[in-house]
């Protein structure tokens, strides 16, 4: 797949669907940004690519997140696809999940993603051109039990970035909000569910290449929401027809 964006930049970038990210864009000759904490993992996959930049920030403070809405609105080196990217979970009673680390999750998830899209759209709206991928989860489309906080948030991004598509269509700018199900990466053992590993069979496990792929194929045709795999495209069409304290049940058992 050719994609119409020749620039990029893709926060979460040194692991799991961002770094898949990378590549597939990265083979493509798209020019790069990448964005996280891991210096050393940063510089190692930029110099795989050319015109890749290395851009270290921790996007729940505000000196990272400054720096990173400044890269994005430097009118001089466009970026043409903002990948919103970076995130994590805290599988867990929501009690007994240590408060500092809830709002860490609410920043990274919420706050910082909310400000990057709005740096985004500023400069893309002015232009005309833009691409905005926010990568959010199955888990919005339901509360879930056990992972009270990391649903919500994402629930968040889904809404959010609806109502961004329909804001930017009219300036020529895409967002599209990206829905992967589970998914082996870093995130099962940052988030406390590496269980998840051995009790969901294989068929329900999507590759972070494939959700990278699907991602940016979704965001590069003008979707709205991006959900990869068969199977996780007809959960979130059973969730919408099942009764909500059915799927709450559902939600809460499969999360233990
Ligand atoms: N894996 C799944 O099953 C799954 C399913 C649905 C949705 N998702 C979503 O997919 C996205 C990517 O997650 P992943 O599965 O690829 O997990 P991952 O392998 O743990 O990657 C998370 C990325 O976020 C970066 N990050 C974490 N905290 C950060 C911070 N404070 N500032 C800047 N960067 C930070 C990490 O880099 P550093 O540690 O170097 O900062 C890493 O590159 C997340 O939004 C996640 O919620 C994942």
């Amino acid at each position: 797949m050719s994609y119409p964006f020749s620039s990029a930049l893709i926060t979460g970038a040194s692991s799991g669907i961002g770094e898949a990210m990378v590549h597939e864009l990265g083979d493509r000759g798209v020019d790069m940004v990448l964005v996280a904490r891991r210096r050393d993992v940063l510089e190692a996959l930029a110099e795989r690519y050319p015109n890749c930049e290395v851009l270290v920030a921790d996007l729940t403070t505000e000196q990272g997140l400054a720096a990173v809405a400044e890269r994005i609105g430097d009118v001089d080196r466009p970026v043409d696809l903002v990948v919103n990217n970076a995130g994590f979970g805290s599988a867990g009673a929501f009690v007994g999940i240590d408060a500092d680390r809830l709002d860490d999750e609410i920043a990274l998830n919420i706050a910082a993603l909310t400000r990057l899209s709005h740096a985004a759209l500023t400069v893309m709206m002015q232009r005309r051109r833009g691409w905005v991928l926010n990568v959010s989860s199955i888990a919005g489309f339901q509360a879930s039990p056990g992972l009270a906080v990391y649903a919500a948030t994402k629930a968040y991004v889904t809404s959010l970035s609806e109502s961004l598509h329909a804001e930017a269509a009219s300036a020529g700018v895409v967002v599209t909000a990206l829905c992967p199900g589970l998914t082996r990466t870093g995130f099962q053992e940052v988030s406390g569910t590496e269980h998840f590993v051995d009790r969901f069979p294989d068929f329900v496990w999507t590759s972070a290449h494939q959700v990278a792929r699907d991602g940016l194929a979704a965001v590069a045709k003008g979707k709205t929401v991006a959900v990869p795999g068969a199977v996780y495209k007809g959960i979130v069409a059973a969730t919408g027809v099942t009764p909500r304290p059915l799927v709450r049940w559902l939600s809460g058992r499969l999360g233990r």
